[in-house]
Parts: structure tokens; C-alpha cells; sequence
């Protein structure tokens, strides 16, 4: 077994070959190695060729590479669904892959085309199957990755980049799914107006995990945070666009390239409007926000989540949670589309295999 696999997760407990040895009961969100990745790399000014699947490898990287040395890298997150009459689904991949795109622009890198994107997760989603947790167990999550491979110390462009891909069966991101407690981080910022919090920089991440462990030591599930212009206005979770409802109105903070333009935000905003509610994207005060109906937020790990209190400067304001709440509908209905238990009437899904 790899040294970095979960050992619990990993013990014998099927010998029916469909699926991998895996206790699908105990998934949590985390590593877990599979059988096989996907790596395709491309040449400063040459365009991105079609890659291959690998067995599931360390990758060799030039210490120089430009991924270490500037954190010149892009993260993507995407999911793959085992439906009960035996389909493989995935959801909506060619979001991810425009979304990747505009990361690469932003981030002076090239980029896979959205058809070698989508064509790279099937692959990935495939050739790992039995990693696909049987309907209800789970999902595969889908990890692309795009980085500057090849080293650079004063000058750029770099000369090589790297497109892969690999999988983990995941259970729920958050464990309190019923309800996150969140802390408005008041102090540490997640992003700036032009800088890169509206695209997937893997630089967006570790940089406010001292807050977030210290939020954690402290009981909470995750933090809220807020621009860095004001320091008033909502913005998203560490990893999750966040939502508000008062009255009929659902409302989201808007799109100025310090939020993440999340694939389930655009969803559950659709569907919301399906539902009859009106959906405004704006600048959203913590004020207003700590006086929502409900509150939610929502990611390609987290789904929809519902949030069932925020702590601010020591005050707690708590929301209404449970099954009867937009959260809980949403969920249903987008969890729905995703395992193909309904009819996907919006084109969202795309199967990939149909024997499960
Ligand atoms: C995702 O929802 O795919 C994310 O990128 C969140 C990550 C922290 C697991």
C-alpha cells in the first residue's frame, strides 16, 4: 500500500471486482491513491497534444520548475457519479474546463482546449471505474491540475507546462453537513481586486489556512470571509461561494475577480429561478447577510451546505436549518441531476459509460 493512501479506507472488504477494496461507509474528503492519472505536457509555443493515461505515479519535477519557484499552477475540482441502473455521469466538465482556461490567461500559462479537457476527465473518470463509489456511497472527485513544469530561475515564459489529472473517491467535504458553524475572519484576507481570487490559483489556498486552523482549534467548520477593499462585504467561504435568502430573494455576492465563479454557484442560481425565487448577484454587507432567512453555501465539495450560524467579533446570528429549508431542496434536486436519478432536462450531465 502507498505510505500516503488512507490504510483504514484501503482494508479488504469486497472481493467483487467492479470496485476497488474500499469501506465506501467510512469516505471521508480526502487522498486516497488510485489505479491511474492522466498527463499530457506541451512546449512553450507549441499548443497542447493529446495526453495518456499512466499508472497512478510521483511525478519527476526540475527543483527549478516554475510551479515551485512562483507558484505558477491551476487547480480544477469535478465529480464523477455512479447512477443506480449502472451509468457513469460526469457533471457539467466543460465548465471546468473554461474555468481552467481563464485561469491559465490570467496566470500566463497555456491551456488544454475544452474538448481535451473534457475528453482528459473521461479518461481519468474510466480508467479509475472501480474507484467510483457504488449510488449513494459517494462520489469520484476529479483533481486537474495545470503548471508551469519546466524550470525557470530570472526569465519566462516557461519553457514547459503540465496538464494532469487525477482521482480520489470522496464522501462529504464538510462534516457537519447538516449546519456549518462559520467565524467571520475579520483579519486575514482571501482576495484582492486583481489579483487572483477569481480564478483557481493553487496560491489561493494555504495562505489563510492560519486562520483557518485557528478557526477550527476554536470549534468552527469554516470561515466567512470578506473583501479586502472594505473588510464589510461578504465574499465566500475557503473554498465555497456562500448565498443568502430573505423573502423571495436569493442573493450572492457578485463577480468582481476576487470571487471564485464556482460551477454549483452558477447551478443552484438557475435553479433557484426555476423554483420562482428572484436571484440577485451584488455586493452583500455582512450586516444584511447576518439578517438572511437562510444562508448556504455551495462547491463542487460542498454541493450545498447549509450554514447554521456565523460568529462575528464573539456574537453568534444562527439560521434555520433542516429538511425544509432551499438548502435542502436544492440539494435534492441538484444531487438528483448529478446520480441521474432524474431526467436531466438542462444538459448538464454527460455519460460517460454505460454499464457501470
Ligand atoms: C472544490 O469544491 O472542488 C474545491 O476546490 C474545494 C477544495 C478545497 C476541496
Amino acid at each position: 500500500m502507498a505510505p500516503s493512501a488512507q490504510p483504514a479506507l484501503l482494508t479488504s472488504v469486497s472481493s467483487d471486482e467492479k470496485y476497488a477494496n474500499v469501506k465506501w461507509e467510512e469516505l471521508a474528503f480526502g487522498f486516497v491513491r488510485t489505479d491511474n492519472m492522466y498527463v499530457a505536457k506541451c512546449n512553450h509555443g507549441e499548443d497542447f497534444q493529446e495526453g495518456k493515461i499512466v499508472p497512478f505515479a510521483d511525478l519527476q519535477l526540475n527543483p527549478c520548475a516554475a510551479v515551485l519557484q512562483y507558484g505558477q499552477g491551476l487547480y480544477e475540482g469535478l465529480k464523477a457519479y455512479r447512477t443506480e441502473d449502472g451509468r457513469i455521469l460526469l457533471f457539467r466538465p466543460d465548465q471546468n474546463g473554461h474555468r481552467i482556461q481563464a485561469g491559465a490567461k490570467r496566470l500566463y500559462m497555456p491551456y488544454p482546449s475544452v474538448d481535451q479537457f473534457v475528453s482528459a476527465m473521461k479518461q481519468v473518470a474510466l480508467a479509475n471505474k472501480k474507484w467510483i463509489p457504488p449510488p449513494g456511497k459517494g462520489t469520484l472527485y476529479i483533481r486537474p491540475i495545470l503548471f508551469g513544469s519546466g524550470p525557470i530561475l530570472g526569465s519566462f515564459p516557461v519553457p514547459e507546462t503540465t496538464f494532469s489529472a487525477f482521482a480520489c473517491p470522496v464522501g462529504r467535504y464538510h462534516k457537519d453537513n447538516t449546519g456549518l458553524n462559520l467565524k467571520v475572519e475579520d483579519k486575514f484576507r482571501r482576495a484582492f481586486l486583481s489579483g487572483t481570487g477569481g480564478v483557481k490559483s493553487i496560491t489561493n489556498y494555504c495562505p489563510v489556512w492560519i486562520p483557518m486552523a485557528e478557526a477550527r482549534k476554536q470549534g468552527f467548520s469554516d470561515l466567512l470571509f470578506m473583501d479586502a477593499a472594505t473588510g464589510k462585504n461578504v465574499e465566500e467561504l475557503f473554498a465555497a461561494n456562500v448565498f443568502m435568502l430573505k423573502g423571495n430573494v436569493v442573493s450572492t455576492p457578485s463577480l468582481t475577480g476576487t470571487i471564485l465563479p464556482g460551477v454549483t454557484r452558477i447551478c443552484v442560481m438557475e435553479l433557484c429561478r426555476d423554483f420562482g425565487y428572484q436571484v440577485e448577484e451584488r455586493v452583500i454587507p455582512l450586516e444584511e447577510f447576518l439578517e438572511s432567512d437562510e444562508t448556504f453555501c455551495t462547491g463542487t465539495a460542498s454541493i450545498v451546505t447549509s450554514i447554521a450560524s456565523v460568529t462575528f467579533k464573539d456574537k453568534k446570528t444562527g439560521f434555520k436549518t433542516g429538511e425544509d429549508t432551499l438548502a435542502a431542496k436544492l440539494y435534492d434536486t441538484l444531487s438528483d441531476i448529478q446520480t441521474g436519478r432524474v431526467e436531466d432536462t438542462k444538459g448538464w450531465t454527460v455519460e460517460i459509460d454505460r454499464q457501470g
